[in-house]
């Protein structure tokens, strides 16, 4: 009857030392970071310096496995995926988690930021602080935010004036505020994952697309899309996400570490990111598959006007105080 009791005791306590983390007493944490992007991206680039960093510090202890270009999950199933433990990273772009919070579409809204950044004091101010933990009772923990750059327009026609987009279809992440960016200006959307982009572009299903000059170059999307606006009218950046029970389950002083190691990696991709981009821009720019197209500041201001209705179609969901904290970021002065 003791020994029943005992061993029991000993099975249970054994599952809650596994269940959380996963892993076996003894044997390391197996970490599964999944993203959709390339490498050679801000987000691949802190992928895998992660993976170094905990490799060389946690050695034994931790263990980083990357799949970047969706290979091991996509956008259509990655979050899916956290919420099972089957993958224990992502970094999804903001844009991504509408089901989860609407707060996070205050990054969506077109104009809002003046750059990259204003971009960067909003995460650091509290307003952005909070919104990592906006996904709380979901038990998806923030655990940083990560840039990658501002948005550019690309189509199979020159974009000059909001009108040059009227009927065309583009392409965009799963966001409300995205498309009803695109409907004012009198342009249809279609939601697809990252991973169809290129295909849906050169089939011709959809005939535009908003991205940052990084995603457009590693995958290519300037062979597909002959013109690009450099409208710099929105930002995609990320937040770097885990499934709560999985974080807090992992051992106090490897988990301090392991944050101590996210703050090093987000510090770096923070601030190659805007030249990373740049350096992409050119890359674009001499292969001669494209012609960029840069607006005057009264042609921007035209692309403003035209899409700046859509913060206060969203304020109720996202919150008035969010976007005014957000907007307070700008150092330029606004009418
Ligand atoms: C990403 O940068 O993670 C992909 C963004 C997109 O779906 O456009």
């Amino acid at each position: 009857m003791l020994k029943s009791l005992f061993a029991s005791a000993a099975c249970a306590l054994l599952l809650v030392s596994t269940s959380a983390h996963g892993a076996q007493p003894g044997s390391p944490i197996v970490i599964k970071f999944s993203h959709v992007v390339a490498d050679d991206t801000p987000k691949g680039h802190g992928a895998l310096l992660f993976k170094q960093l905990v490799e060389e510090r946690l050695e034994g202890q931790v263990q980083v496995e990357v799949y970047p270009n969706s290979t091991l999950y996509g956008d259509a199933n990655e979050l899916e995926a956290l919420a099972n433990n089957q993958v224990q990273l992502l970094a999804p772009s903001l844009a991504k988690f509408e089901q989860y919070t609407k707060q996070l579409q205050v990054f969506d809204l077109p104009f809002l930021f003046d750059d990259l950044e204003a971009v960067n004091r909003f995460q650091k101010r509290s307003k952005g602080r909070q919104l990592l933990r906006s996904m709380e009772k979901h038990d998806i923990v923030g655990l940083a935010y990560w840039h990658n750059g501002m948005k550019q327009l690309s189509a199979t026609r020159p974009l000059r004036v909001p009108a040059d987009a009227a009927g065309l279809n583009f392409r965009i992440q799963p966001s409300g505020v995205l498309e009803a960016q695109f409907a004012q200006i009198g342009a249809k959307t279609q939601k697809l994952p990252f991973a169809e982009v290129f295909n849906a572009l050169k089939s011709g299903t959809v005939q535009g697309a908003e991205n940052p000059w990084s995603n457009i170059y590693s995958k290519q999307l300037h062979q597909v899309q002959p013109y690009i606006t450099e409208t710099n009218h929105g930002v995609l950046d990320y937040m770097l996400v885990s499934n709560a029970k999985f974080w807090y389950g992992i051992p106090h002083r490897t988990r301090v570490e392991l944050e101590a190691i996210i703050d090093e990696v987000t510090y770096a991709v923070n601030r190659e990111a805007e030249a990373l981009n740049n350096a992409d821009r050119a890359r674009i720019q001499a292969s001669g598959s494209t012609q960029l197209i840069t607006l005057n500041p009264a042609e921007r201001e035209a692309w403003r006007a035209a899409m700046r209705p859509v913060w206060q179609q969203f304020e109720d969901q996202i919150g008035k105080d969010v976007i005014k904290a957000a907007e307070a970021v700008n150092r330029k002065q606004r009418q």
